[in-house]
């Protein structure tokens, strides 16, 4: 997979792309990566990358400025994108465009999935008040929001879709450390405990201690159905109509609703 990042502050997806377990994915030959400078492709002496935008009454301040849609087109057009109605002039397959903006469609593990099937993305980063609406309608396929929230810079917002992207390759990451984490199945992930067993009064859980697998279990699957059905009863509401609703999803939830504990050791 090879990702392209346009943007006018490079700096903020390279210290990214260069540490930790992506930085193994690129010297691994897993992922590439290609940080296109947007302001290499200003055209007047100033480098200029924004302007006010269309809309503002006369004498009144105007509220942010607008990335330009010129310099953002040539940076495209640098990595090979093309417009989306004129397709691919080569006949390979278009690179798929996303935009990260408060308005987007939500991120979500599906549409990482899907977005990680893809051999190239290209990201647009926003920054001041976004960018130029004739961009998006020639070239973005996706505009993704992180969610309800809005950020300064869209560098960070890309970064958190392509952290979300990456780690789904086969490859980067152990299939089964991607088994049971949180969406996996509609569930929030369980509770981890590591060394020290006893730390400042407060004891790991005595059934992970047992040894017994289906006890460790069902007590896993006991405390995402709790943490979900606090922080995100929506989507249990979701899991209701997938495959992932078994009867014993069912019949702990309603214990839980009933009020119904259990210890440690079941
Ligand atoms: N840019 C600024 N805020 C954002 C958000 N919440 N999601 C995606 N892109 C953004």
């Amino acid at each position: 997979m090879k990702f392209h990042v346009l943007t006018l502050f490079p700096e903020i997806p390279r210290a990214f792309f260069e540490t930790s377990i992506m930085a193994k994915a690129v010297t691994r030959g897993i992922i590439d990566y290609n940080l296109v400078n947007i302001r290499d492709f200003a055209y007047d002496t100033h480098k200029n990358c924004d302007d006010k935008p269309y809309g503002g009454v006369l004498g009144k301040r105007v509220p942010g400025m607008l990335m330009l849609p010129e310099p953002i087109a040539l940076a495209l057009a640098s990595v090979g994108v093309t417009a989306r109605a004129e397709g691919s002039k080569s006949g390979l397959q278009r690179k798929r465009v996303v935009f990260c903006t408060p308005s987007g469609k939500p991120l979500t593990q599906a549409l990482a999935g899907e977005l990680a099937a893809e051999d190239e993305l290209v990201f647009i980063c926003g920054r001041y008040e976004g960018i130029d609406q004739r961009v998006i309608d020639l070239y973005v396929d996706d505009e993704i929001s992180i969610g309800d929230y809005v950020l300064s810079s869209g560098e960070v917002a890309t970064t958190v879709v392509i952290d979300a992207v990456y780690r789904l390759i086969e490859g980067v990451i152990s299939s089964e450390s991607l088994e049971d984490e949180s969406f996996s199945d509609g569930l929030l992930e369980y509770p981890q405990y590591t060394r020290p067993e006893i730390y400042r009064d407060l004891t790991v859980p005595e059934v992970l201690l047992s040894g017994h697998h289906e006890k460790i279990r069902r007590w896993r699957l006991r405390k995402r159905i709790e943490k979900t059905l606090a922080f995100r009863p929506d989507l249990i509401e979701k899991m209701r109509d997938s495959a992932s609703f078994s009867e014993e999803v069912e019949l702990i939830i309603k214990e839980l609703e009933n009020g119904i504990g259990f210890n440690s050791q079941d």
